[in-house]
């Protein structure tokens, strides 16, 4: 007599239901891996703007400091970015006939502001103090990379809880002189390990783990 089911029928039976298995344990799995993943976190992702405005050129090649135009970092929980008469201290003198900057000079003379796109977005249930960090000695380039290399701004961490606590919990790794905050090149010519405890000490920096400082 025949058999019922043939012999290679046999071997797809088992196939599927390894085939099922798999995406039983892999799907979850993969839905983890991927909400880690820069992708999904934003990082390194071009935002579109509308004014080509070149870090590089502005912040090496001209040497402006970052506070002339992000000043609120220092003082309030937003960096923000500059007004168009703020770009026009310049480009009333220099660059006057570009048409790259045919946007700026018609937002100066309107009255109406650029719409910058944001890069970096925390969820709203999340508190975040620009000014605390720059006052404790945590500077720009270790949250942001090396924005005097970039010729449109990408996030280069992650912004997740676990980014914020790993540092949260050790800040003396990360810690600078005051006065090297928005300096890009900086290296420290001590052991960092020593010179972040000397300034931890020196600037009364706190190791801050409770969810209520973020979460308000
Ligand atoms: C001449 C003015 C100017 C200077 C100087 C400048 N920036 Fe900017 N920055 C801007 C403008 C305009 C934007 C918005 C457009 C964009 O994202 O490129 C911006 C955007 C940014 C963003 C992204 C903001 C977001 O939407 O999340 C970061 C981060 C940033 N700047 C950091 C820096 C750092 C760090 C320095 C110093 C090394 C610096 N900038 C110097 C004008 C400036
Ligand atoms: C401190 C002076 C200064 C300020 C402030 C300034 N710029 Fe410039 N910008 C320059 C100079 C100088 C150049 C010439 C480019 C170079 O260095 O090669 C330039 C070039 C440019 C260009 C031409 C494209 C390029 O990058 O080569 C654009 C667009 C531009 N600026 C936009 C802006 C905007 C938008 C703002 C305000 C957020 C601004 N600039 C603020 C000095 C300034
Ligand atoms: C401790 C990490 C950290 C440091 C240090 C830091 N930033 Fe930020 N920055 C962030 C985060 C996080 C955001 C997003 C904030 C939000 O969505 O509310 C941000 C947003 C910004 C923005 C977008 C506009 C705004 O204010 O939200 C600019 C511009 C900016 N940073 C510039 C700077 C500059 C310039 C410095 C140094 C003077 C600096 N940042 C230092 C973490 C940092
Ligand atoms: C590279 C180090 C570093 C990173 C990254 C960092 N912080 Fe901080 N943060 C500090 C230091 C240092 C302080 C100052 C602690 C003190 O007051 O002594 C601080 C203070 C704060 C405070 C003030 C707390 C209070 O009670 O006064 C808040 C809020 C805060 N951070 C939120 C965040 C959030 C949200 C993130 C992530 C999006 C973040 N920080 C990422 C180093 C960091
Ligand atoms: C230094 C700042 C900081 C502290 C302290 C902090 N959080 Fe968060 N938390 C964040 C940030 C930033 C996010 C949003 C990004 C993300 O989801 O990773 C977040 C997201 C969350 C979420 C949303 C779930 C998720 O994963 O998207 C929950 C729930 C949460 N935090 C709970 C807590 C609890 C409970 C504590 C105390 C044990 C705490 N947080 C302490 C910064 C902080």
């Amino acid at each position: 007599m025949k058999p019922l089911f043939s012999r290679s029928a046999n071997s797809i039976y088992w196939l599927a239901i390894g085939a099922v298995a798999t995406a039983i344990v892999g799907l979850p799995v993969m839905l983890i891996a991927w909400a880690r993943t820069p992708y999904a976190t934003g990082e390194q992702q071009i935002v579109e703007q509308p004014i080509k405005f070149d870090h590089r050129h502005h912040v090496r090649d001209d040497g402006v400091d970052c506070l002339y135009c992000h000043g609120g970092a220092t003082r309030a929980p937003y960096a923000g970015v500059p007004a168009t008469s703020t770009c026009m201290s310049c480009h009333n003198q220099v660059w006057t006939d570009s048409p790259e900057l045919a946007a700026v000079r018609k937002s100066y003379f309107e009255g109406k502001p650029i719409h910058w796109r944001r890069v970096h977005r925390l969820p709203d249930f999340v508190f975040f103090d620009h000014s605390i960090h720059l006052a404790k000695g945590v500077g720009c380039v270790t949250c942001h990379g090396r924005v005097d290399r970039m010729a449109q701004v990408f996030a280069v961490a992650p912004l997740t809880m676990r980014w914020c606590l790993d540092c949260h919990r050790a800040p003396e790794r990360h810690l600078r002189p005051l006065d090297q905050i928005t300096a890009m090149e900086w290296t420290p010519d001590v052991p960092q390990e020593r010179l972040g405890r000397e300034l931890a000490t020196q600037l009364g920096v706190r190791s801050i783990d409770d969810c209520t400082a973020c979460h308000r």
